[in-house]
């Protein structure tokens, strides 16, 4: 982990580094003979000097000092019980003012789900330090049903002893899921803190955003406050994700009792798990402790609005979320499937025309270009007219529809303030905003300007527009619908929305004049600013370079902004009674960025109807998806809209999908993009990638070739490279075409299965990538699995994610009782790997380079399509079948078909497929009309081949099948002729003896 951490502390330097401390500084652009120009100083993002709470040994424990809380008055509801809190003692008034008097309310909102519910029981109306998050940011989840005792339900039960504390336990076991007893209760306006204990050497997942191993460990304090930060390990990144699962495991003794075990490896015994999940609705910035004791949870704002999940099953847990807490995930256009490349520095029509040339050149398919330079300072609504004019543009995107390919540009959350002294410099959609009341303000009501990539800034006040009815969403819905006359683009992607600002304060108020033309660090590539890092693993033989290279990288990282300086001395702050600090919180999260106005809007700015940024900072990026859902509609009406956004919120998924953010092309990047994509499965956000090959510094052949590799098998698959970096194009090295190509035709022979995932995930809160744990929650010695997936419940990759390796190791879930549970085959060969493999063996699997292993789940029937150049074109391909029989010689699957774009589909179809060791059967219902034909199968694990063949009790010519005694494996092909009107027109059979 020491490794990584500096890893990834010089990638943050690489991006954070500074040009020059003087007011007006030239950019190293500049130095050679331009006039300088202003340049915002690198100490305009300079915030006082925060010492973290967790890192602070004299901090207070609010454990040993505040008086928690005494029940009284207790009444029963219809659905479960209320009781007032009290002060059980003087205020302690630790990082806040303490509230006196508590209303407790406890609310059992269906058999699977209880919400816990603290807040101050008399809340003044105007008074926003007794804050609850307003339900129009965020909804809450209401009862969906009467309570109905079940076998799963969930009991909550008090305690006075010695304070308040709430238990809350799984019934039917009786084993305690969350519990405060023993600890007190601090409720503050600026600072909440509930402690539960939790079971030795506890699972839990989640609490997002964060780079990390997928099983959180016992360890590790997570800091949720959206940041604009490379992925740094462990550190509060993008997004804010309040919600986690906890599975446990225990071993069944004879008489059905259960007894949990910690850290379970005994392969002989057998096990059970459970898994329950708990979401906190609070958006306020905080801070969960997970400590060998249990977990400690602090919050600087909001309220306690508890729900816990019983599941038993980490599926039923994130479905139950999806359905009643978030909403369930945008269905995803089917093109939005295929793969997309971008770069930072794609800078004119022509530099992207020249891309998609050479994927055609190479054979390989690209669906989609992005681009991020359409204007020479990055405006939305404004194109560059030299390098990315209208008509040219107009052009080049009638061509690249015309072949079945799509644009996506990318609109960055800070808005352009011109010089108001140069009407050459006027920027209408700006006027526009102001006009509409669009922009979030300064406290004294005046606009609210930091900086941004395009130089001073204004920033869409989307809390104002959804809580006060200011212009925000009205104004971004025609500013889109504008630039969309003039730019066809068929999807937006939302950046630096946490929301990002290179100043500390309103820095642009009374300097609009000033222009700065560049942000206060030197960008990656810029003379003297070079990406220094060569490609991982690259043997360096000349080493002078190497060292003049490690020591400009020393100290770019010195001249980062956010590393304090340890002599220095800290700020902090202590509550003043019934006011609160927004700018300096007595109690300090550990923000990457140290105070929380820097690289940030900052918390005092203030949103119509008086709202303030403290409150609301982590729904920025989460509301201007929603706004740009809206946009989208209006666009592209009738049609499903496709964004992707790098801030969310929990219930983000429900307009957009989510990229992983700046990672680095280093080979722990690779492997961290599986643990982050499970999270965003629990959190609701399938539609989820990396920047494939890696985005910060230099990539290389084998890392780009195994990493186009493995994320073919990502919902969203995206390359995308940062400025200054070597190119990474997939066509770059010969081996990464190859690689590339031999995923790719998987990945588009996969298109209808993956579609059919994303179509449950959004009908019904169901996951397409997901956890070995999830899929086999009784092998205990998968909690920590996340170098291996599974693609829906028929499908796992263990991909290679080591330098120099040509093997890799990895387990092969639900083998065992001698083999006669699941089977795998080998997607390749559709053999059989499992027959001599125990449960949890690590088994060596060959790996060479350009391949990457994917094994089929035996008891599974995958409809796959011909493979084309884009979706468009493999959608009108043949359809085939891979079934991979199970030990019983039976498989299942189906198939959803609809057209692909339509937000309300007018006709849909789905396929029911049944296989067992002598038929095969599709059961088609619905009116959606696919006029493919139907022309092969494979059928794996049948032990004998076939004498007779028929379909639909015709028989079958003998050319059209083959079998293969040494794989067991049948193919049928050839069978289009017998298909004329379509392959899912009625119901058919395959049947053989
Ligand atoms: C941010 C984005 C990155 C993009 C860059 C320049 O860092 O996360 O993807 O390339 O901004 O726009």
């Amino acid at each position: 982990m020491a490794l990584l951490a500096s890893t990834s502390l010089l990638l943050a330097g690489l991006y954070l580094r500074t040009t020059s401390s003087v007011q007006i500084s030239e950019t190293p652009s500049q130095a050679a003979g331009h006039p300088p120009v202003f340049t915002l100083p690198p100490s305009a993002d300079r915030g006082k000097n925060i010492l973290p709470n967790i890192k602070d040994p004299k901090a207070i424990d609010p454990q040993t000092v505040c008086p928690g809380y005494k029940a009284s008055n207790l009444q029963d509801t219809k659905d479960g019980f209320t009781a007032d809190l009290d002060l059980a003692g003087p205020a302690c008034n630790v990082y806040g003012t303490d509230v006196e008097h508590l209303a407790l309310s406890v609310e059992f909102q269906g058999d699977d789900r209880v919400h816990v519910e603290i807040r101050p029981r008399y809340i003044t109306p105007g008074n926003e330090t007794w804050f609850l998050l307003p339900e129009e940011l965020v909804p809450r989840p209401s009862a969906r049903q009467a309570y109905t005792p079940g076998p799963n339900d969930l009991t909550v039960s008090w305690s006075n002893d010695p304070s308040f504390s709430f238990t809350v336990k799984r019934g039917a076991i009786g084993d305690t899921l969350f519990s405060t007893e023993g600890k007190r209760l601090v409720y503050e306006d600026q600072f909440i803190e509930f402690i539960s204990t939790l079971p030795e050497d506890y699972n839990l997942y989640g609490l997002g955003e964060v780079i990390h191993g997928f099983r959180l460990g016992n360890n590790l304090t997570r800091t949720l406050f959206a940041a604009d930060v490379a992925d740094t390990i462990d550190a509060n990144i993008y997004g804010s994700h309040p919600v986690y699962l906890d599975t446990r495991y225990f071993t069944v003794d004879e008489s059905g009792k259960l007894t949990y075990v910690a850290n379970a490896k005994d392969m002989a015994a057998k096990y059970v798990s459970y898994t329950h999940g708990v979401f906190l609705r609070n958006a306020h910035a905080q801070e969960i402790l997970l400590q060998s004791s249990g977990i400690t949870w602090r919050t600087t704002g909001g309220s306690i609005d508890l729900y816990f999940y019983s599941g038993p099953k980490a599926e039923d847990v994130i479905r139950s979320y999806q359905q009643s807490t978030t909403g369930l995930p945008a269905m995803q256009r089917y093109w939005t499937l295929g793969f997309h490349q971008c770069r930072w520095g794609y800078d004119s029509w022509a530099v992207l025309q020249e891309v998609v040339d050479n994927f055609a050149k190479f054979e390989i398919p690209v669906e989609t270009v992005w681009c991020e330079s359409h204007s020479s300072a990055p405006r939305m609504g404004r194109n560059d007219p030299v390098r990315f004019g209208y008509e040219e543009g107009a052009r080049f995107l009638a061509q690249l529809h015309a072949n079945h390919q799509h644009y996506v540009p990318i609109v960055d959350s800070a808005i352009y303030a011109p010089n108001p002294e140069n009407p050459g410099d006027a920027y209408p959609p700006y006027d526009r905003g102001v006009e509409a009341n669009a922009f979030m303000m300064n406290p004294d009501g005046s606009i609210y300007y930091g900086a941004v990539w395009p130089g001073y800034t204004v920033f869409p006040d989307w809390v104002g527009a959804v809580l006060n009815g200011s212009g925000a969403i009205d104004w971004w819905i025609d500013e889109l619908s504008r630039w969309s006359e003039k730019v066809a683009f068929d999807g937006l992607w939302i950046d630096m929305s946490e929301v990002a600002s290179f100043c500390v304060g309103s820095c642009g108020t009374g300097n609009l004049t000033l222009n700065p033309v560049h942000p206060p660090f030197g960008l990656p590539g810029e003379a003297g600013n070079l990406v220094l890092q060569y490609p991982e693993g690259f043997e360096l033989t000349n080493s002078s370079e190497a060292v003049s290279a490690s020591s400009a990288l020393s100290t770019q990282e010195a001249a980062s902004p956010t590393t304090a300086s340890p002599t220095s001395s800290f700020y902090r702050t202590t509550p003043t009674p019934g006011v609160r600090n927004v700018d300096w919180p007595p109690y300090a999260i550990n923000n990457i960025h140290g105070d929380l106005a820097v690289h940030a809007v900052s918390p005092n700015a203030t949103h119509h109807g008086g709202y303030l940024e403290y409150d609301f900072h982590n729904m920025f990026g989460h509301q201007i998806l929603n706004a740009t859902y809206r946009a989208l509609l209006k666009i592209h009406e009738g049609k499903r809209p496709f964004i992707i956004g790098r801030s969310t919120f929990a219930g983000s998924g429900k307009w957009a999908g989510h990229w992983g953010g700046d990672n680095a092309a280093l080979w722990a990047y690779m492997y961290f993009s599986i643990p982050q994509a499970l999270s965003f499965s629990l959190f609701g956000v399938p539609m989820f990638g990396v920047d494939t090959c890696g985005f910060g510094g230099n990539s290389n052949y084998e890392l780009c070739s195994r990493w186009m590799q493995l994320s073919a098998f990502f919902p969203f698959y995206r390359n995308h490279n940062i400025l200054g970096a070597i190119p990474q194009e997939p066509y770059v090295w010969a081996s990464v075409i190859d690689a590339t190509k031999t995923a790719m035709r998987i990945r588009y022979a996969l298109l209808p299965y993956l579609y059919t995932l994303m179509a449950r995930a959004s009908l019904e809160g169901s996951t397409v990538m997901r956890a070995l744990a999830w899929e086999f929650p009784d092998e205990p010695w998968l909690a920590d699995a996340d170098r291996q997936f599974m693609l829906g419940r028929a499908i796992m990759v263990t991909p290679c994610l080591e330098q120099g390796a040509s093997t890799v190791r990895g387990v092969f879930p639900g083998v065992g009782d001698g083999g006669k549970k699941t089977v795998w085959y080998d997607w390749y060969t559709g053999k059989a790997v499992t027959d001599e493999i125990k449960p949890g063996q690590n088994v060596t699997i060959e790996a060479p380079l350009g391949h990457i292993p994917v094994y089929l789940r035996g008891g599974s029937v995958v409809p796959v399509q011909g493979p084309g150049m884009t979706t468009t074109e493999s959608r009108r391909n043949p359809w085939g079948l891979i079934v991979a029989l199970d030990r019983e010689g039976f498989a299942e699957g189906e198939l959803y078909l609809d057209d692909g774009e339509s937000l309300e589909p007018a006709a849909v179809t789905w396929v029911q497929f049944t296989a067992t060791n002598t038929s095969i059967t599709a059961v088609p219902q619905g009116d959606y009309v696919d006029n493919n034909t139907f022309g092969n199968a494979t059928v794996m694990g049948l032990a004998k081949g076939p004498v007779r063949m028929w379909l639909n009790r015709r028989v079958l010519d003998h050319a059209n099948w083959q079998y293969d005694q040494d794989r067991a494996v049948l193919l049928l092909y050839g069978l289009n002729h017998l298909f004329p009107q379509g392959a899912w027109t009625d119901k058919w059979e395959i049947n053989w003896e």
